[in-house]
């Protein structure tokens, strides 16, 4: 069974989506910690409902970044994490916990990436005024949002959307491919290759438009 560690800051809905494909085994996994950078977090609640241990850490309570990280990095260890999770996780992790965990950071992020990235992913692309948007599951590297991409899911944008109603088609979607990401990690059907994840037994038969096409 796969042992996950979650790092989250906020609401903590892609964390809840986690726990649920656990519990209806979809996921063959378990949560072994969060971390959260934020006490306030809602993501708390779901942790303690679910009977999930929680940790808060808070840069300020750091001398600097390599230290917060590394402290971060030793929590998941000791706790046999192989696979962290940054469910809405609102910073850019540092290079301490990724060289620990090297292809094992994954990350959701609510736009097509390499397009909008950083805060406000939705907004973003709601202002552009593109026709489709969507969600990105990625492996983590040292840059904002730049991994290797693992899945990502479209859905429509429409001219009258605003960053909540744009935001709220995508935020279903991540709720769907976050644990699909997570449960072909824990089936060791993912090989990275440069920037390409290879995902082995794939499907090729896949296509989408918006508007839809006559023929
Ligand atoms: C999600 O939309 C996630 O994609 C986004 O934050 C939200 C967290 O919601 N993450 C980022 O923007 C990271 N750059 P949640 O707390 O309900 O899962």
């Amino acid at each position: 069974m796969l042992t996950l560690g979650v790092l989250a800051s906020g609401r903590g809905s892609n964390f809840q989506s986690i726990i649920d494909s656990i519990e209806s085994g979809f996921l063959k996994a378990k949560v072994a910690l969060l971390v959260t950078d934020n006490p306030g977090a809602y993501a708390i609640n779901r942790a303690q409902k679910h009977g999930i241990d929680h940790m808060v850490l808070t840069p300020k309570d750091f001398p600097g970044r390599d230290a917060y990280y590394s402290r971060i990095a030793a929590e998941l260890k000791n706790r046999g994490v192989e696979l962290v999770i940054l469910a809405g996780f609102m910073r850019i992790v540092g290079k301490a916990l990724i060289d620990q965990y090297r292809n094992r950071v994954m990350n959701i992020h609510p736009a097509l990436l390499p397009s909008f990235p950083g805060l406000h992913g939705q907004e973003q692309a709601a202002d552009y005024g593109v026709k489709i948007s969507g969600c990105t599951v990625h492996f983590v590297d040292e840059g904002m949002d730049t991994g290797p991409i693992i899945i990502q899911a479209v859905v429509p944008a429409y001219h009258d959307d605003t960053e909540d109603s744009l935001g709220s088609r995508i935020l279903k979607e991540e709720h769907r491919i976050f644990p699909c990401a997570i449960r072909l990690f824990a089936e060791g059907r993912l090989c990275v290759e440069g920037r390409k994840v290879i995902i082995k037994g794939d499907r090729k038969d896949f296509a989408v438009t918006n508007p839809p096409l006559d023929q």
